[in-house]
């Protein structure tokens, strides 16, 4: 099936570099997506003849994977020049694979998140929904199949893709095909969870790759247990770690700009002075509204805080930052309303009329992250379980004066930055209580020395560069 004018390069992902939305006229305008894997696509340049090959996610993305070259590629002023096959795949199939199955299932077991006695439930409408995880994983190899040049390397992205590997290997055994997982990877008694036969399928398809890539030595070590326990082990299929770090030089720039600057004097403003004029400290956290970032007990420990050190009320303000993720999932609609009503409740609780003891804002603003970032004393980042968690990278990259990292010790950035981290276990809220008090407290020079350190450790590997790795180590 190899094209004669194939890609040498391919990267398969659910989400693409670009979205589309319709204006009030009825034309489509693109929006551009950021992130690791377009920095280091964009490393290997247009020679390497690269092509994307993403799912159409909403509406306005179906009509215009139609509306392009017959359904095929994307315009490349809309994609910022990548070369973007976005697939239309129908709209109930992949919601039952995106949603349902990777969202609800495989995303919940990598996290740990189910809530038994009354999770998980394996029954017919999961094995109606696995079908469709099928047909989409299947529309993606047949993609990639088509769209590959003789020899070509493919680097598969996540969990939605997990059976890519092995049937791609089916369709071409020409090709090299890699795999990257940017979830944790759940430990072998976890994983059992899922059904037998499943659970084989999963880690099969996986293993159609010639290499697996993973955050951490902790989820490639899970994955491996997972092989042992399951399929007899990893067969010919190598596994790399590559701890992808922040992009200090993009963030440096975007990060002086006219629009950060203006929402810092915005949230200065927000925030306010202390009785005795006294500048406010600042914890900050920015996450999407998801489920494994552990908002809810973030916001319990700092009404422990408030509660337990009376010293901080008037003098320390919360600003949290809580995205829009999946909004068609029941249980992080849910989740987003806990966590507005619980901002409204410690408000309610301690305020007054001069401080509002949390500043939540719920529409994305990369501007005003990064802001936050610039100007807080301390970051939060207190994830149940978390593949690496970029926020806890970005955070000392961008801070002006130096800023406190409270870091969960399961999120994969751990590895790099618990060295110079307030350490927390996720659960416990009257630990993350007092670590936020101790980075509070910590003093200025010993403060910024760590975010120093903690800068260094975090751009250890560009985005770039993690990229062009995963090409070398595929190619050896
Ligand atoms: O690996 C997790 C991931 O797919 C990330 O790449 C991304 O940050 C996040 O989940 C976003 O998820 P979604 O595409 O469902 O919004």
């Amino acid at each position: 099936m190899a094209s004669t004018h194939g890609a040498k390069v391919l990267v398969a992902s659910n989400r693409g570099p670009v979205s589309y939305e319709v204006r009030e006229d009825g034309s489509l305008n693109a929006r551009r997506g950021g992130g690791g894997l377009v920095s280091g696509l964009s490393a290997i340049g247009p020679e390497a003849g690269a092509v994307w090959v993403c799912a159409a996610l909403s509406d306005a993305d179906r009509t215009a994977a139609h509306r392009f070259e017959g359904g095929r590629r994307l315009p490349p002023e809309d994609t910022g020049g990548q070369r973007v096959r976005m697939l239309d795949i129908d709209a109930e199939v992949f919601s039952d694979a995106y949603n349902g199955i990777a969202n609800s299932v495989l995303w919940f077991v990598h996290h740990m998140l189910y809530q038994t006695p009354l999770e998980p439930v394996f029954d017919a409408e999961f094995r109606r929904q696995w079908a469709s995880y099928e047909a989409y994983n299947r529309a993606f190899a047949q993609a990639l199949a088509e769209e590959a040049a003789e020899g070509a390397t493919v680097l598969v992205q996540d969990y939605h893709l997990t059976l890519v590997p092995g049937m791609l290997r089916d369709f071409r055994s020409d090709v090299r095909i890699g795999h990257f997982s940017h979830t944790p990877w759940a430990p072998a008694d976890y994983f059992r969870l899922l059904p037998d036969d499943i659970a084989e399928q999963v880690l099969r398809g996986m293993l159609g790759a010639d290499r697996l890539g993973f955050l951490t030595r902790r989820w490639a070590d899970a994955f491996a247990e997972c092989c042992d326990a399951l399929v007899g082990g990893l067969g010919g299929t190598r596994i790399g770690v590559h701890g992808l770090g922040a992009d200090a030089e993009f963030l440096r720039e975007r990060s002086q700009r006219a629009d950060v600057k203006e929402r810092m004097v915005a949230l200065r403003e927000e925030i306010g002075a202390a009785p005795d004029g006294s500048a406010r400290r600042t914890i900050v956290r920015v996450d999407r509204t998801e489920l494994s970032k552990n908002i809810v007990r973030g916001l319990l420990a700092y009404r422990r805080l408030l509660e337990d050190r009376p010293e901080w009320r008037e003098r320390v303000v919360h600003l949290a930052f809580a995205y829009p993720s999946r909004q068609d999932l029941a249980v992080y609609r849910e989740y987003t309303a806990e966590v507005q009503r619980l901002a409204q409740e410690i408000n309610e609780q301690y305020g007054t009329p001069g401080w509002r003891p949390v500043l939540l804002h719920v529409k994305d603003d990369f501007a005003r992250s990064l802001a936050a970032y610039r100007i807080a004393d301390v970051a939060l980042v207190n994830p149940i379980r978390d593949g690496m968690n970029l926020v806890a990278k970005e955070v000392p990259v961008v801070s002006d004066s130096g800023c406190a990292l409270v870091l969960s010790r399961e999120a994969g950035a751990y590895a790099e930055l618990g060295d110079d981290a307030v350490t927390v276990n996720p659960y416990d809220v009257v630990g993350t209580a007092r670590a936020l008090h101790e980075a509070l407290s910590m003093p200025g020079a010993e403060r910024l020395e760590r975010t120093k350190r903690l800068a260094a450790a975090a751009t250890a590997l560009p985005p770039t560069q993690w990229f062009l790795d995963q090409l070398n180590e595929l190619s050896a």
